[in-house]
């Protein structure tokens, strides 16, 4: 099984709109290839993490970095991995306006911090994502 989680900025004028649609739209498509994971989604920025079958996941991954609708800021992958973060959940929608949305702002404006200071530092920087992941699968 294979993990990816990015971050990316929306290209549309209404992200709310396109989160939304894609929640909906994506649960869907990512139940019938047995995909799991979580799409967040605050001040135009997107992060997501998607896990499953390393074949689905990494063709899933294809679609969506060709995306027009969005532009990957950061993308890490984790192959191997034993168990599943996000275990019933084809596409858990993490918004601001959910009860934890305090824990999700704080998450998402320390990550995109984090990874603008210590860029150049990869390995740091997987680590505090998945650490992120980890955080979120707990919200
Ligand atoms: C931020 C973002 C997250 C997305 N997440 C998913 C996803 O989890 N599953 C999915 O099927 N498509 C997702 N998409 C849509 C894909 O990029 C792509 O449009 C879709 O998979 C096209 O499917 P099709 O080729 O079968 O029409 C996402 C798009 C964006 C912009």
């Amino acid at each position: 099984m294979k993990s990816i989680v990015y971050i990316s900025k929306s290209s549309v004028n209404d992200s709310q709109e396109l989160f939304d649609k894609l929640v909906t739209n994506a649960s869907l498509k990512n139940k019938s290839a047995n995909i799991t994971g979580f799409l967040s989604y605050v001040d135009g920025r997107f992060l997501q993490c998607i896990e499953g079958d390393d074949k689905y996941v990494s063709a899933l991954m294809e679609k969506i970095k060709v995306d027009a609708r969005h532009c990957i800021l950061y993308e890490t992958s984790l192959t191997s991995i034993g168990h599943r973060n996000f275990e019933h959940c084809s596409m858990k929608p993490v918004t601001v306006n959910d009860h934890a949305s305090f824990g999700l702002r704080t998450i998402f404006q320390q990550t995109l911090t984090f990874i603008n200071i210590h860029y150049a530092d990869r390995r740091r920087c997987d680590m505090y994502m998945w650490q992120q992941v980890k955080n979120i699968s707990l919200l």
